[in-house]
This record gives structure tokens, C-alpha cells and sequence, in this order.
């Protein structure tokens, strides 16, 4: 029996001393058989050998569940040990992302407008005529609602040509004076160099008591607004037209790239077109029926301002996701 507690002494992994363990506790195991030897012992030593061999017996058992114990201790440190993971390793650098053009430039127009007292508002982005045309003074059959330019579904409902219309929307559940921009993305039939069927507009209202309001308020945030964005830059109003202002004014500034003297991304004029504004058209309060109020309105293209800033030559890139535009963003 002695070479049994070397064995189990010695065994090397759990398996070996499970082997072992039917070696000598099994059916066909030693003990079994040095039981069975007592059948033909005789009467007067049955006892003492039952004894002793009960003595083995317990002994055995107790060493080999020690050894299991132990075994098992040293299994799991080493599978603890090779499976470890150093935390202390440093990982590959990992990059960090950036706000897209237009959502940095979005940020920056509405940071400003805040910084003025303006509100932000929202509007949905599927329309109904009278809301992106009607109350804006634009009436059926006006050209600027050409089948070319708009996103039409049925029953006269549209996507939005425009941020106009949450004027209307703002102007029609509040009480005035108000100070709004609208930010949000509008939709038009167009795909070019500068055109891209979905992209962005702020637009802007103020409304106050008749005879408060004037082209000159509205001349003097806009090129304050546009110093803030572009930096040292001359402003100038040209005479336009919008169906919901009069007088209108297209605002161009002084082209960034060649301060002045002509170049191919202002056509060689020095000057750059920035947004289009004007004196709110007195049909629009109509419209809403508002009463002894002026204000003014202006309208601007974040694409648009964005390339600019950032001297990108295709509108379309904005929108193709290349990760590479975005890196030089970081
Ligand atoms: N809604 C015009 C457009 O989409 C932009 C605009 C121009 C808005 C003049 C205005 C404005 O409020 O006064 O082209």
C-alpha cells in the first residue's frame, strides 16, 4: 500500500490523480481487492485487517483530497497567470473625432444669435404650402415654386425649400416682440458643385412695435454677425428681391481669399454673396395677422459658410463621409 501515498504524493495534475484515485478506490481497484483477500483470511484476523485496512482507507483519502486541493491550486494560477491581460500596456493611440463643417459652423452661427438674445426654434421639415409659401408671400403660380426646385408629396404637403417657414409657425403662436433664428436642414431639387438636394439654413426674425424696426438695425447685427464669422471683412448691401421682404438686400462681404483684388472663388469681383434679408413684407403679418409691427428677416446658406471657412471647393464632399475631410477637422 505505501507506493499508493507516493503515488498520490507525486501526481502532477488532477487527471493523473484521478487516475489514481480509481486505482485504489475503484470496483477493480486495490482496496477492493485487498477487501476481497479477507473472505479467505482467517476468522480471528478478519477484524484487525478490516481495521487496517480501514485505517489506509481513511488516509488515503484524506491525502489525495489534499492533493487534489493543492493540484487545483496550481492549475488555476497558472491558467490565471497565462491567460492575464496587462493592463499596464499602452494601447494603440486612439483618435479623437471632430464636429463636421457644417456642424461647427451651425454652432458658431447660433452661438452668436444667442449671444444677441435670439431664441432657437424648430419647425417641421415636411411642410404644407401655405406655411413654405403662402404666408410668406408666395403665392400659386409663383415661379420660385417650380416643380424644379421642390420636393413635392400629395395633398399640397412638401419638404421644406426654406427655414422660412418657422417664421410663420413662430410668429403665428407667439405674441411679439420676438427675436428667433430657426437652424435646420431644407430640401430642394438640386445636385452641383454648390447644390446638394438636402442642406442647411438659419434663418432669422425680429419683430417689434411699428416703427422700432429698421434697415439700419438690421445692417448693423448683420455686420457685426459677419465679423464675428469671417474676421475683418468690408459688408455691402445689394438691392434684391424676396417675395417676404421689402426692401430686400442681398449681403455680400469682401472675398476672404483675395481680400478684394479678384480671384477665381469670387469671380473675379472681390466680393463673395453671403445671405439675402430684408424688411419683413407687410403681406407676411397679414398673413399671421399681425397687426401695427415691423420687423426684419434674413436668410443664410450654412453650406455655403462653411466652405468658406474652410476653402472647400465642393459642396458634395460634406456629405460623402470621407474621414478624411473630417480628420483635417481635428
Ligand atoms: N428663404 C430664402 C431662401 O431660401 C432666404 C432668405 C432671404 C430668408 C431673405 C429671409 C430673407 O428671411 O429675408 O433663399
Amino acid at each position: 500500500m505505501k507506493e499508493w501515498y507516493d503515488a498520490i504524493k507525486t501526481a502532477q495534475s488532477v487527471e493523473k490523480l484521478e487516475e489514481i484515485r480509481i486505482g485504489i478506490f475503484g470496483k477493480k481497484g486495490v482496496l477492493a481487492k485487498e477487501f476481497a483477500k479477507m473472505k479467505t483470511a482467517p476468522n480471528e484476523e478478519k477484524a484487525g485487517i478490516a481495521k487496517e485496512l480501514n485505517i489506509y482507507k481513511s488516509d488515503l483519502m484524506s491525502l489525495l483530497s489534499e492533493c487534489k486541493m493543492n493540484l487545483q491550486t496550481q492549475e488555476l494560477s497558472r491558467a490565471m497567470k497565462a491567460e492575464a491581460i496587462d493592463v499596464s500596456l499602452y494601447s494603440q493611440q486612439s483618435s479623437r473625432g471632430a464636429l463636421h463643417p457644417v456642424n461647427e459652423t451651425m454652432d458658431k452661427i447660433v452661438d452668436y444669435f444667442i449671444s444677441m438674445n435670439f431664441t432657437v426654434q424648430t419647425g417641421p421639415m415636411v411642410e404644407d404650402d401655405f406655411h413654405n409659401f403662402e404666408a410668406l408671400n408666395l403665392p400659386k403660380y409663383h415661379p420660385a415654386r417650380d416643380m424644379q426646385d421642390t420636393f413635392y408629396f400629395k395633398d399640397e404637403m412638401l419638404l421644406r425649400t426654406h427655414t422660412s417657414p418657422v417664421q410663420i409657425r413662430t410668429m403665428l403662436h407667439t405674441t411679439p416682440p420676438i427675436r428667433m433664428i430657426a437652424p435646420g436642414s431644407v430640401f430642394r431639387r438640386d445636385y452641383d458643385l454648390t447644390h446638394t438636394p438636402m442642406f442647411h439654413q438659419v434663418e432669422g426674425l425680429l419683430v417689434d412695435k411699428e416703427g422700432t424696426v429698421s434697415f439700419a438695425n438690421l445692417k448693423y447685427i448683420l455686420e457685426d454677425f459677419l465679423k464675428y464669422m469671417f474676421g475683418e471683412v468690408a459688408v455691402r448691401f445689394r438691392p434684391s428681391f424676396f417675395p417676404f421682404t421689402e426692401p430686400s438686400a442681398e449681403v455680400d462681404i469682401s472675398c476672404i481669399f483675395c481680400k478684394g483684388d479678384g480671384c477665381r472663388v469670387c469671380s473675379k469681383t472681390g466680393w463673395l454673396e453671403v445671405l439675402g434679408c430684408g424688411i419683413v413684407d407687410s403681406n407676411v403679418f397679414d398673413a399671421v395677422g399681425y397687426k401695427d409691427v415691423s420687423g426684419y428677416a434674413f436668410g443664410l446658406g450654412v453650406e455655403r459658410f462653411a466652405m468658406l471657412i474652410h476653402h472647400i471647393g465642393d459642396l458634395r464632399s460634406l456629405f460623402e463621409g470621407d474621414i478624411r475631410l473630417l480628420e483635417q477637422m481635428k
